[in-house]
């Protein structure tokens, strides 16, 4: 369990629907909490591409194809992950880790998130 000083309260979780998103400051950092398929999540809302407020982005599942060869099909399919796509140029991260969809050399800071009594918290981490 986290310590309660280490907690910024970011409000009822009956408020949330999914793909809402709510920005609070965490320290020196604006971080989104963000609400899909009933989990919440929360990520920094700074892109590392160009530092766009990648909070805004559009919540989905990541479409994920097998590549067959040259004048093949390629077969595609909606995935279990949960994505997060920048709204300035499109870069996709992975809710529950930050890692970018192509690059996971690419991370967005995640946090954890907390809800108790009903209420929604991010965690600061140490
Ligand atoms: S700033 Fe996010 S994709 Fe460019």
């Amino acid at each position: 369990m986290s310590d309660a000083e280490n907690l910024v309260e970011v409000g009822p979780a009956s408020e949330f629907e999914d793909g809402d998103a709510e920005i609070v400051q965490v320290g020196r950092a604006e971080v989104g909490v963000i609400r899909a398929e009933g989990e919440f999540y929360a990520i920094r809302n700074q892109c590392p591409h160009d530092g766009g407020p990648v909070c805004k982005g559009n919540v989905q599942k990541e479409l994920v194809g097998e590549f067959k060869g040259t004048g093949k099909r390629v077969d595609q399919q909606y995935s279990d992950t949960d994505i997060i796509s920048c709204p300035w140029h499109g870069w996709s991260f992975e809710l529950d880790t930050g890692i970018h969809i192509g690059d996971d050399r690419i991370r967005v800071p995640t946090y954890d998130v907390v809800v108790d009594d009903g209420i929604v918290y991010v965690d600061k981490g140490d």
